[in-house]
């Protein structure tokens, strides 16, 4: 049968953690770039090598050429360095935006009909950077922000209320940084809203553990960031594309006017399927909810400015 095919660019931790999702799942065909010689070939033998253990249709090849790349149905972009402890995601800005400029410049000339899908941080204005050196429109480039933040969200719901995952919708917008918005009312165990549960004080406690979410893991690790949390988020999104669900994930998109915001990418619910971008949603916010929000969207605006682009 044939495969879907996607690209994945930068075969480190969440490069290489995306691909053996895909193939596990059985989701496409996938070619992993790095400028790295000799990582994502050694890495795509390692993972042929469980095939028949995991008996995966899909196959994987490691390239540093964007040759082997033409034809993708969607490129996923983890090519960068990631955070180590007492950085923010904003000290990526300088290294991480030269590296996005070349590789989606690279990738989208091999496979000009592809959804490029950026996880690269700082996320929201690495994606907005991708936008622009790609030329494509908005809604084929977004990014993985939102389904990241909302499943630490859960986690966070689920550890303080003993719940099971299942039952838990957690649902944050907004920056993938400390300006992020996670939305309590929004967000329910068994379908009853957490601000219903719990009390302002712990529901501003598991406000700060989502936030900061990604720093814990960081100051844990010590020499990276996060990676499985990242992967599995972005494969939920390429898993929605090329089946062209239409499921409606917190994605970092490019926002016109909704919300009160525009152009800016931020992470906002949205239909995500074959074309990309079906449709963002907006949800019902409150005042407090939307001020959040919008004051989220100036501080990526602000580093978008910063950057000059
Ligand atoms: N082209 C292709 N690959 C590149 C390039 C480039 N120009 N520059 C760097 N890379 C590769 C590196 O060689 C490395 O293999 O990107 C890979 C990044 O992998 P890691 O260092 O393991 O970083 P990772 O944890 O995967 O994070 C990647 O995702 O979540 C974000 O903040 C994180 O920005 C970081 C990115």
């Amino acid at each position: 049968m044939t495969q879907p095919k996607v690209t994945v660019v930068g075969a480190g931790q969440v490069g290489a953690t995306t691909a053996f999702l895909l193939l596990n799942k059985g989701i496409a065909d996938v070619v992993m770039i790095d400028v790295a010689e000799g990582l994502p070939q050694g890495k795509a033998l390692d993972m042929m090598h469980s095939r028949s253990v995991e008996r995966f249709a899909p196959v994987v090849t490691g390239s540093n050429d964007y040759g082997d790349t033409a034809g993708s149905d969607v490129v996923v972009v983890t090519a960068g360095l990631p955070r180590k402890p007492g950085m923010t995601r904003d000290d990526l800005l300088a290294a991480n935006g030269a590296i996005v400029r070349s590789v989606v410049g690279a990738a989208v000339e091999a496979s000009p009909d592809a959804i490029v899908i950026c996880v690269t941080n700082p996320l929201d204005v690495m994606t907005y950077l991708g936008w622009k050196v790609s030329g494509l429109p908005s809604g084929r480039i977004f990014g993985m922000g939102g389904v990241l933040d909302s499943a630490r969200f859960a986690y966070a719901i689920a550890e303080e209320t003993g719940a099971s995952i299942d039952t838990i919708d957690g649902l944050a917008v907004g920056a993938h940084g400390d300006a992020m918005v996670p939305l309590p009312r929004q967000s329910t165990v068994d379908g009853v809203p957490l601000t219903d549960l719990l009390s302002p004080e712990r529901v501003e406690a598991l406000v700060q553990r989502t936030v900061f979410g990604g720093a814990e893991v960081v100051a844990l690790l010590k020499t990276g960031s996060a990676f499985y949390a990242p992967a599995a988020s972005v494969t939920a999104m390429v898993e929605a594309v090329l089946g062209d669900t239409g499921a409606i994930l917190p994605s970092c998109v490019h926002l016109n006017g909704e919300y009160g915001i525009s152009d800016v990418y931020l992470s906002v619910p949205a239909a995500l399927g074959r074309q990309g971008v079906r449709r963002v949603v907006e949800i019902e916010l409150d005042d407090a909810e939307l001020a959040a929000l919008q004051a989220s969207a100036a501080t990526v605006a602000e580093t978008v400015a910063a950057l000059g682009i």
